[in-house]
């Protein structure tokens, strides 16, 4: 049995809970020689910061340089609204996706059955939901430069941030896209703003080129981004995977993730190029939600998106697609019989903690079988 090598960089608020709960379930699937993991824990954002001055440490870089699979918590808080730009709790992640070259993040949307209930939408409008949003991860406006402040000779200030796409980027996501809509209901939508922007003009022609060299088997359609959030709120199925730079990504993103009743729901990868010499890709597993400082040490935090996150590395990193499919069902099965951490329980209905919902999903594993 091939030994994968993890690294846990569970980070602040909210994540070393969620996290702490990922750890039983990764020594489950150990326990029962479904596989075999050697895990290894470093620091990042704010907690970084205060070991090291640093959003993530050279050592802890190296390490998941190293591995096989990253598992990310959150990072972020009050604690750390003033420490120095380059140094703010954000920048060790975003220094994460830019070093080891995740350009692809994986965001799927699924109501789970017994959840339609919990989304502010009406059950109908949500009820079997299974899109996927893919979002490019090392590019656009969170990394183009200039990205600055500066004062001008009156005094004012300018802030600047650049929004940068070459097409190798945007053929490289949009392959992605194709491939996995193949796998799925062979739909893309790609969400661009090409009547304001040069890079959306340049994301529409790059990607109607290379559907019509490579993909004419897949369905392709345009969308500009404010209507495809709105089409989001109205009527979600008519999508199967959504394809969009980073900025429109992290926007989308957060809309399906609360058509699913929850942003405690939401796990992602972030995946990079296929070595082509080990047919290998450096990897890194989040939930799609934040820190929650307002909750974090109390229990309060569903651990569903940080444990479907690491069912996305047994699928995508580990090529254990069946054990992937038993913790998938595993979650299901826990909602379905109603158990409910407090973010998508019924007002006035109990709920479980964090560390509850962890034990309810590795019973439901073990009833498995
Ligand atoms: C996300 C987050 C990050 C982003 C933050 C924490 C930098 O919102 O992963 O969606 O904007 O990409
Ligand atoms: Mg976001």
């Amino acid at each position: 049995m091939a030994t994968h090598k993890l690294l846990l960089l569970p980070g602040d608020g909210i994540g070393p809970e969620v996290m702490g709960q990922v750890e039983q379930i990764v020594s489950w699937f150990g326990k029962q020689g479904l596989a075999s993991f050697e895990i290894e824990k470093g620091l990042v954002g704010g907690a970084a910061y205060d070991a090291h001055k640093q959003a993530i440490s050279e050592g802890d870089m190296k390490l998941a340089e190293a591995a096989d699979a990253v598992l990310f918590g959150a990072v972020g808080g009050p604690k750390w609204a003033d420490v120095p730009y380059q140094h703010r709790p954000e920048a060790g992640l975003l220094r994460l996706r830019k070093d080891l070259g995740l350009f692809a993040n994986l965001r799927p949307a699924i109501c789970y059955p017994a959840l339609a209930s919990a989304s502010s939408l009406k059950p109908e409008v949500v009820e079997g939901l299974d899109i996927l949003i893919v979002r490019e991860l090392t590019g656009g406006v969170y990394f183009g430069e200039p990205k600055e402040i500066v004062t001008l000779e009156d005094g004012q200030k300018r802030g600047v941030d650049t929004q940068l796409y070459t097409t190798g980027e945007i053929e490289r996501i949009c392959r992605v896209a194709f491939e996995l809509a193949r796998t799925r209901r062979n739909k893309v939508s790609s969400a661009e703003k090409h009547n304001v922007m040069k890079t959306g003009v340049l994301w529409k022609q790059t990607v109607t080129a290379l559907h019509a060299a490579e993909y004419k088997d897949v369905e392709l359609e345009h969308v500009l981004a404010d209507n495809c959030a709105m089409q989001l709120v109205r009527w979600p199925k008519q999508y199967d995977v959504i394809v969009c730079d980073n900025l429109f990504g992290d926007i989308l993103s957060d809309v399906a993730a609360m058509l699913t009743g929850s942003l405690g729901m939401l796990p992602s990868a972030s995946l990079g190029a296929e070595d082509p010499a080990t047919g290998k890709r450096k990897a890194l597993y989040e939930p799609v939600h934040g820190s929650a400082p307002d909750i974090a040490g109390k229990g309060l935090a569903n651990p569903i998106a940080m444990i479907g996150s690491f069912a996305m590395a047994l699928r995508y990193s580990f090529n254990a697609g069946e054990a992937a499919d038993r913790l998938e069902g595993a979650i299901a099965d826990v909602l379905g019989s109603g158990t409910r951490t407090k973010d998508i329980a019924a007002p006035g209905a109990n709920a479980v903690s964090t560390s509850e919902m962890g034990q309810a999903i590795i019973g439901a594993l073990e009833a498995r079988g």
